[in-house]
């Protein structure tokens, strides 16, 4: 799809955004948790970016800010990659692919240095995502250990990074 326009999500998005979240995920949490983290700290406006087709609004991508706390207590500052959705009608057309390659560069160019995900291990490889315990940085929840990935936006930016995964806790009520 050459078609596509990814920008940064504005004001005048939510509404949509909402309804994209409600689509893809099939229920309204994660469609709510986006509306919950735009009002918290962590929230980056420049790493909300919308996907458009024929100026409507078919995807979505959100990266907030986390720490990784080591069992000694240093904090990393890094990047969760949360939620993303595209329209079921729309989707494996590589529209969500375009966002999270546009929402890494970004994050990049912004100085971030590292991005966390929780997700599927086949799908977030593909943009250079590994198994976070490569690093021995582990999820908050109980998930299997291949869903945890973590991704160096600079070069051996993890070196040296352990932990666990502190999420904003607006993730706690999806
Ligand atoms: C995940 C999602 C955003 C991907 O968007 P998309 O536009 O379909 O992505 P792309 O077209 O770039 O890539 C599609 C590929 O991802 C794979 N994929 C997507 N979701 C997947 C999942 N949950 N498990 C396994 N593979 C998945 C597709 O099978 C397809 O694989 P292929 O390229 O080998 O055929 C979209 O499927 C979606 O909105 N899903 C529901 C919400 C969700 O689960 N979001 C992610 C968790 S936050």
């Amino acid at each position: 799809m050459r078609n596509i326009e990814i920008r940064q999500e504005k004001t005048s998005d939510y509404t949509q955004v909402f309804s994209l979240n409600r689509n893809a995920f099939g229920q309204d949490n994660e469609a709510k948790l986006v509306d919950a983290l735009r009002s918290s700290g962590n929230f980056i406006p420049e790493l909300s970016l919308v996907a458009l087709l024929n100026g409507e609004i078919v995807g979505h991508i959100l990266f907030t800010k986390i720490v990784i706390r080591s069992d000694t207590g240093n904090t990393y500052e890094s990047l969760s990659l949360a939620p993303m959705a595209v329209y079921r009608s729309f989707q494996k057309k590589g529209i969500g692919s375009r966002l999270v390659k546009a929402g890494l560069r970004k994050a990049t160019e912004l100085g971030y240095t590292s991005v966390i995900v929780l997700g599927h291990e086949n799908y977030y490889p593909r943009f250079g995502f590994k198994p976070a315990s490569r690093w021995d940085i582990k999820a908050p929840y109980d998930v299997p250990d291949n869903v945890c990935m973590a991704l160096e936006l600079v070069r051996n930016s993890l070196d040296g990074v352990n932990g666990t995964v502190e999420y904003p806790d607006e993730f706690e009520s999806v």
